[in-house]
């Protein structure tokens, strides 16, 4: 055999591997996808971090938290907070004191997801389920921006003490309030492609 029959027959083999992988990757994201507008909004989320100069106005921003006052919440305590910031000034503050958050710089809103320690229940306890309360709202939120035509990302703040520090002071939020994360907002700009995360290995049925 030639070199050029050996380099066609590496090719061929290389075109078949790619198209297999192509066929399961459709096979395991396919099946209740088709027509479903909620399960392909949900597998087209992705995080956006850059965005263009077209205002986000309030209207928006309010279906936005709609969507995440919607969320489930344990005993249904609903210890949230949402601080919208769509001041050019507050989002700068905010950005210069969070680097993991460097696209606040381009951001034409963020909301602000917070647990709310001084909703309490019967027996007069904060809620101990607001982080995972405030990260469903946070996912609800992220769905509703990518079925609205908008970029967002979840920037972390808890439980990093400086980060928490540095948006109580630059939002001036009283200790009973703690901020989850910041989730810049904007049109994006770009082309993000949403990530295939969908792994067998992960999932057990009935036992370990
Ligand atoms: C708890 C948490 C903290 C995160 N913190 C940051 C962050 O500080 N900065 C950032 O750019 N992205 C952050 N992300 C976004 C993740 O990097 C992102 O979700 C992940 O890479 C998967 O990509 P996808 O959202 O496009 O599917 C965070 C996500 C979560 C859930």
């Amino acid at each position: 055999m030639n070199r050029y029959k050996i380099v066609s027959l590496v090719l061929a083999v290389a075109l078949l591997a790619a198209l297999a992988r192509l066929v399961v990757g459709f096979e395991q994201t396919a099946p209740a996808a088709g027509g479903n507008a909620v399960y392909e909004n949900i597998l087209a989320r992705k995080s956006v971090r850059s965005y263009t100069d077209r205002p986000v106005g309030r209207p928006q921003l309010d279906t936005l938290l709609h969507a995440a006052m919607a969320a489930p919440s344990g005993r249904d305590m609903r210890p949230w907070k949402f601080v919208v910031v769509d001041r050019r000034d507050v989002l700068d503050t905010l950005h210069a004191h969070l680097p993991k958050a460097a696209m606040l710089a381009e951001a034409q809103a963020a909301i602000v997801v917070c647990g709310d320690l001084t909703v309490k229940d019967e027996q007069g306890q904060p809620s101990r389920n607001w982080p995972l309360d405030c990260s469903a709202a946070t996912q609800n939120l992220l769905l509703a921006a990518e079925s609205m035509g908008l970029g967002a990302v979840w920037t972390g703040v808890w439980p990093y003490d400086d980060r928490i520090a540095a948006v109580r002071a630059a939002l001036q939020l009283p200790d009973s309030i703690v901020p989850l994360n910041v989730v810049p907002i904007g049109y994006p700009k770009g082309d993000t492609r949403p990530k295939e995360k969908y792994n067998p290995h992960n999932i057990h049925y009935n036992r370990w």
